[in-house]
């Protein structure tokens, strides 16, 4: 099974509203280059399909819920993102797939390199081929 590596974000619960924050490099392990996020994903909407070559990210469900499949290219495995305080550490060489978006949902990605499309493996037999060249 593909290593599963949750990242917990600094969450200040308090009665009046929490604070959920992160500081790159301290406690992101990279330095945060990038950031954005997905929202509107219809249902029954397949994102990622791809690995990354060098980047590494941290996904967070600021809002809502949504699956993600990792497949490190011998194994695959699942699982739902739902709390705005617990995120994700997708490193490079991961085949990921988000499903099962939350009408809600927001899916926040921390990234530590700027949008490269020479970055991305977005076919699948690539990709087994590059973790087996390894
Ligand atoms: P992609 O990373 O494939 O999205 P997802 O993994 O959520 O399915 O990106 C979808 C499109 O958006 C693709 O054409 C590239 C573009 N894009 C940018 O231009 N800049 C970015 O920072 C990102 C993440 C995507």
């Amino acid at each position: 099974m593909p290593v599963v590596e949750r990242f917990q974000f600094q969450h200040l619960a308090n009665p009046a509203g929490s604070i959920v924050v992160a500081h790159g490099e301290r406690d992101v392990p990279f330095a945060i280059r990038r950031i954005y996020f997905l929202y509107g994903v219809p249902a029954d909407q397949m994102r990622g399909r791809h690995a990354h070559k060098t980047l590494t990210q941290i996904a967070v469900c600021v809002r809502g819920s949504c699956r993600f499949c990792l497949d490190d290219g011998h194994e695959r495995t699942e699982l739902v993102l739902s709390k705005p305080y617990e995120g994700l550490v997708i490193r490079p060489m991961m085949w990921r797939e988000m499903s099962d978006f939350s009408e809600d949902c927001v899916l926040l990605v921390l990234a530590s390199d700027a949008y490269d499309e020479s970055d991305y493996i977005r076919d699948y037999e690539e990709f087994k081929n590059a973790v087996r060249a390894r």
